[in-house]
């Protein structure tokens, strides 16, 4: 039974569940050497450079930090080439979204968003007792023209992840401005890049083909996957500075930490260290891709640091087999199963284990290929 008068839209939803930890998989499945690709993490740690900086801060936790990460903001500006007030920083990119729908979702507006997509984006909404509009993928991908078919006068949001989770495909800035050109200027797009780093420079650069054109635009990025922050909590948002200015009112009181401020500033100086992890990523994407498509798998275009096999109804007894072998990964129920890209040694593992657990369950061509 509830106590107190839980806001309806609270009591309706169910708690947000991670991905599985590799403790956890060996603790019910009586296992060691468990490794977890299934929260699309990075598996490298921090470079020198940033474990420093976020040492050197920490005698400095007595104190609140700066609410604004003044700093960092103007750093991450002049990175992406923008004005410090066209910036904002937030706890995670999921932070920002929140602040995104406390600022736009009034009970019974309605947030646009192609599905499947990030499993955040349907959470948010509800917690502002706002309405889910979510248009069907074609092919893996994002249906444009359905994404703007689907936007009405209730539509305060439109909410597109590029790349995808969990497909990992992309769609182009040009794609995303003609679609843009359709939405009414008074609906917030969201376009969010938390796999930025991973996705091919052909699709384009957000920040500077959407910003400078459509003010209605809101870039999310962050430092949890190519750069290696996930635990410290920091993703930043680009965008007018008329959106920031009411984004930033939303901001929980000093979310942003100040260790999470001390590894941001150090990782954009330290970008020169990071790039040969995120290559090695990059690398080793194509590596698991190419073995797959071997063995005859058809795959969505994996843009991120992920890969999506789209196994349909075999997915829950894939993802225990996977997770039987130590090998845990994210599993979408009865759509298919997201493995992060890791070392080459866990990639092997996941191939090694995939192979043994798909064999008896026919070949690649008996699944789903689209949804
Ligand atoms: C599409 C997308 N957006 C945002 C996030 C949130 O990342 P963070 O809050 O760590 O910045 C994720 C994380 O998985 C994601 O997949």
């Amino acid at each position: 039974m509830p106590i107190g008068r839980v806001r309806p839209s609270i009591a309706a939803m169910a708690p947000y569940r991670p991905g599985k930890s590799a403790a956890q998989a060996e603790a019910e499945h009586g296992i060691a050497d468990a490794i977890k690709l299934a929260s699309n993490e990075n598996p490298f740690p921090p470079v020198p450079a940033v474990t420093a900086a976020i040492a050197a801060a920490a005698s400095g936790v007595n104190r609140y930090a700066d609410h604004r990460a003044a700093e960092l903001r103007a750093a991450l500006a002049s990175w992406v080439g923008v004005e410090p007030d066209q910036v904002t920083v937030g706890c995670g990119s999921v932070g920002l979204l929140q602040q995104l729908c406390i600022t736009y979702l009034d009970p019974g507006d309605e947030a646009v968003f192609p599905w499947l997509s990030f499993e955040a984006y349907p959470v948010m909404v509800a917690q502002m007792a706002a309405t889910s509009v979510r248009v069907p993928l074609v092919d893996h991908t994002f249906d444009l023209d359905a994404v703007a078919a689907a936007v009405t006068d209730r539509t305060k949001l439109v909410l597109l992840a590029t790349p995808n989770n969990p497909t990992g495909t992309a769609v182009s800035t040009a794609a995303l401005a003609a679609m843009i050109e359709r939405v009414p200027s008074d609906v917030i797009v969201l376009v969010d890049e938390a796999y930025r780093e991973f996705v091919d420079p052909g699709f384009g650069d957000p920040v500077a083909d959407l910003v400078p054109r459509f003010p209605n635009v809101v870039v999310s990025r962050t430092l949890s996957k190519a750069y290696g922050l996930a635990g410290l909590r920091l993703g930043y948002a680009v965008g007018a500075p008329e959106v920031i200015t009411e984004l930033d009112k939303v901001l929980l009181a000093f979310a942003v930490n100040g260790l999470a401020q001390a590894a941001g500033l150090a990782a954009l100086g330290a970008l020169d260290e990071i790039r040969p992890n995120i290559d090695t990523l990059l690398t080793e994407r194509t590596r698991l891709v190419g073995e797959l498509v071997q063995a005859g798998w058809r795959l969505p275009d994996a843009q991120a640091n992920f890969v999506y096999l789209p196994i349909g109804a075999a997915t829950a007894g894939v993802a225990v087999e996977l997770e039987r072998r130590g090998v845990v990964v994210r599993p979408f129920a009865n759509e298919g199963i997201r493995v992060t890209v890791g070392t080459v040694e866990q990639n092997d593992r996941f191939l090694a284990a995939f192979g043994e657990v798909i064999a008896p369950l026919g070949e690649p061509s008996r699944f789903p290929t689209e949804t």
